[in-house]
This record gives structure tokens, C-alpha cells and sequence, in this order.
């Protein structure tokens, strides 16, 4: 049992850190891929076990059974592939890691993007070992020539690449060990439908509860060793978006804050002034989601506005919003999705006002 990261893994991360160089906002997801530190800690904090991960209770139950199941049978089936998809930092890659490790099986990470050609995919392919997990992440960003391998590769363990150029070429059938995609992804919209209809399990990664994030709140300040009041564990739990990445990354800025402003165990005074030197406020917006709706409301007022408009008045991508802002803003019905875009909502204006 072992975590492989491979050159695919890099390229992964990378991958991951170019598609969002535009993005600067405090509490954006992938901003740990920028950031060496972050990421270490990121690494640090992630659950191991279906024990440690807080939430997501049909998730986990699903998986355990299915887990469980592969274990009693013993006869070298292996578990199906499994499919997670939600926003951002809600525990995707984390639960990839818990199925490997509740497997005993190796992880062999890669990305849609990594996967340049067909090639690339048939050696991870070829390389893998009976039993391993392949955790493909932004698996909707395959290119089509690679999904259509994998295709073949996910449904009968067989691989059929073709040999040679012009008339030479010819087409060769390799069998594959057994193994289990699990593919990540923020959009199942994107996902073409055979990809999608070969995995046996799917499962939607929802927002957490309160309760749940100030759980995962105390578990990160006691792994960072820094004691919390729990008015100051609900306050931060109220103001992170209701993922357990954010809140594992203001819990940490909350921490260095009181290292520099207090003495020992964060109250709920320490919290707030965190906070509002992050300018985050009682949703948990942060400047650049209040600066969305209110270039949207300027603009537009309450009229529906198209992704590509709404990325052209903030400068950021269309994938940005789609992925990043948007699901958090639609959760809380501050924007609503109409067939022809995007409408700021009476609540959302009303907080604006209220800010
Ligand atoms: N259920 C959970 N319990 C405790 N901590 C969690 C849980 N889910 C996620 N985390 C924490 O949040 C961090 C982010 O989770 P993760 O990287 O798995 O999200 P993701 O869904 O893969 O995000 P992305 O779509 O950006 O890749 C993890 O490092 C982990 O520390
Ligand atoms: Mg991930």
C-alpha cells in the first residue's frame, strides 16, 4: 500500500495551478496549488479513514458497503468505478486517498489535462497493478481521442492501440489488470455520456452542515495545535461556505492572526478581527464575490446576465465563475440560473445593501 506520485501527479498539479492563474481571491480553492506551504498543510489535514471524514454520511455508507463487499469476496473482483463530482473543496480528492486506503490498494494519481495523448494514458494503464486505484481528477478535461481508450480500458480491462503509421498500422488488443477508476470532476454536465454510464458508482459531494464544519474546524486547530473557543468555532463555521477547504484555510489565517494579536486560545473577539481583515462577511463572501454581484447588479440590475458577460466584467474566466463563485452563490440563492444566464436575486441585493 503506498501513494505513488508520479510525473503525471506533477503535471497535475500543474496543470491545475495555469487554469487558474487569474484567480486572487482569499478563499479560492485552488489558490494551495500556488502556494507551497499551503499545500503542505492542505496535505497534512486531509483525513485518512472513512473515521476521520466528517459528513458526507451516504457517501461514505455507500463506499464502506461496496468496500466491505470487494473485501468478504476476496475472489479478485475489484471495486467499481466510482465517480465524484460537487464544488470545490467539498473532499473529492480526499475521499480518492480514504478508497485506496481502506482498499490497501496503491493510488496512482493523474489528471484530464495531464493526459495529453492516447499514448500517455495506455503506460499509466499498462503500468498499473491489479487492484491499484487510478484517481483521474478533472476528468471532464480528458480529449476524446483518450476518453475513448478508457472507455474500453474501464469496461473490459482491455486496451486497443494501434501500432504504426499508414498502411503499416495495424491494431493490437492488451489485456489490463483489474483496477478502479475513481474520477473527480466540479461538472458532471461536462462529462460525455459512455464515460459517465461506465462507472457503478456515483455520488453528487454535497455543501456541508454547521455542525459538521465547526467538527472539521476543531479537529484542524487541535492538528495545528492551537485551542478554540466554540462561540469562535461556530463564527468561522457560519463564514465557510460550508467546505471544508475553506474552512481549514481561515481556521489558519484565524491562527496566525491570534499568534500575532492574542495570547493562546482564539475567542470569538480574535475571530472577528480575522475576519474582517479578510473582509469576509456573515455569508462568507469575500471582496471578489461581492464585487461580482455588484458589477452584475450595476450593470444589469436584476435582468439575467450570460457567463461569458459576467466573465468580461470581472476579468476572470468563464470557468472561474462557473466552478469557483458560482455554486456558493446559487446555494444561497444570491444569483439564480434562468435559461438565458445569470440573475441577482432580491436576497442578494438586500445584503449588499446591508454591507
Ligand atoms: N469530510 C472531510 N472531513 C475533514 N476534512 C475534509 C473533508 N473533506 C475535505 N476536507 C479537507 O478539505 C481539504 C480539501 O479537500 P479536497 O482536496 O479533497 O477537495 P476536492 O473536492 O478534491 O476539491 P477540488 O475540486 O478543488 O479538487 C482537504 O485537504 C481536507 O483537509
Ligand atoms: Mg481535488
Amino acid at each position: 500500500m503506498g501513494i505513488q506520485r508520479d510525473k503525471t501527479a506533477e503535471e497535475m498539479q500543474e496543470a491545475g495551478a495555469t487554469s487558474t492563474k487569474k484567480t486572487e481571491r482569499l478563499v479560492d480553492a485552488k489558490a494551495s496549488a500556488e502556494n507551497p506551504s499551503e499545500q503542505v498543510d492542505e496535505i497534512s489535514l486531509r483525513p485518512t479513514t472513512f473515521v476521520d471524514y466528517i459528513g458526507q454520511e451516504r457517501l461514505k455508507n455507500n463506499l464502506k458497503l461496496a468496500i466491505d463487499a470487494v473485501k468478504k469476496r476476496n475472489d479478485g473482483t475489484t471495486l467499481d468505478h466510482v465517480l465524484l463530482y460537487g464544488p470545490p473543496g467539498l473532499g473529492k480528492t480526499t475521499m480518492a486517498n480514504i478508497i485506496a486506503h481502506e482498499l490497501g490498494a496503491n493510488l496512482r494519481v493523474t489528471s484530464g489535462p495531464a493526459i495529453e495523448r492516447a499514448g500517455d494514458l495506455a503506460s499509466i494503464l499498462t503500468n498499473l497493478q491489479n487492484g491499484d486505484v487510478l484517481f483521474i481528477d478533472e476528468i471532464h478535461r480528458l480529449r476524446r481521442t483518450v476518453e475513448e481508450i478508457l472507455y474500453s480500458a474501464m469496461e473490459d480491462y482491455q486496451l486497443d492501440i494501434v501500432i504504426g503509421k499508414g498502411p503499416a498500422a495495424r491494431s493490437v488488443r492488451l489485456d489490463l489488470p483489474k483496477f478502479t477508476v475513481v474520477g473527480a470532476t466540479t461538472r458532471t454536465g461536462s462529462l460525455a455520456g459512455p464515460l459517465r454510464d461506465r462507472f457503478g458508482l456515483i455520488h453528487r459531494l454535497e455543501y456541508y452542515k454547521i455542525p459538521e464544519i465547526e467538527r472539521i474546524i476543531s479537529r484542524t486547530a487541535k492538528l495545528l495545535g492551537t485551542e478554540i473557543a466554540e462561540e469562535a468555532t461556530h463564527l468561522l463555521a457560519t463564514r465557510s461556505r460550508l467546505t471544508p477547504r475553506i474552512a481549514n484555510r481561515l481556521t489558519k489565517r484565524v491562527r496566525d492572526f491570534a499568534d500575532v494579536n492574542g495570547d493562546g486560545m482564539i475567542d470569538t473577539k480574535l475571530a472577528t478581527g480575522a475576519l474582517d481583515l479578510m473582509e469576509i462577511d456573515e455569508l462568507g463572501l469575500d471582496p471578489a464575490d461581492r464585487n461580482m454581484l455588484e458589477l452584475m447588479l450595476e450593470n444589469y440590475g436584476d435582468r439575467p446576465v450570460g457567463l461569458n458577460t459576467i466573465a468580461a466584467l470581472t476579468g476572470d474566466e468563464a470557468s472561474t465563475i462557473e466552478d469557483y463563485y458560482e455554486p456558493y452563490l446559487l446555494q444561497l440563492g444570491l444569483i439564480e440560473r434562468t435559461p438565458r444566464g445569470r440573475a441577482v436575486t432580491n436576497k442578494a441585493k438586500k445584503h449588499l445593501e446591508k454591507a
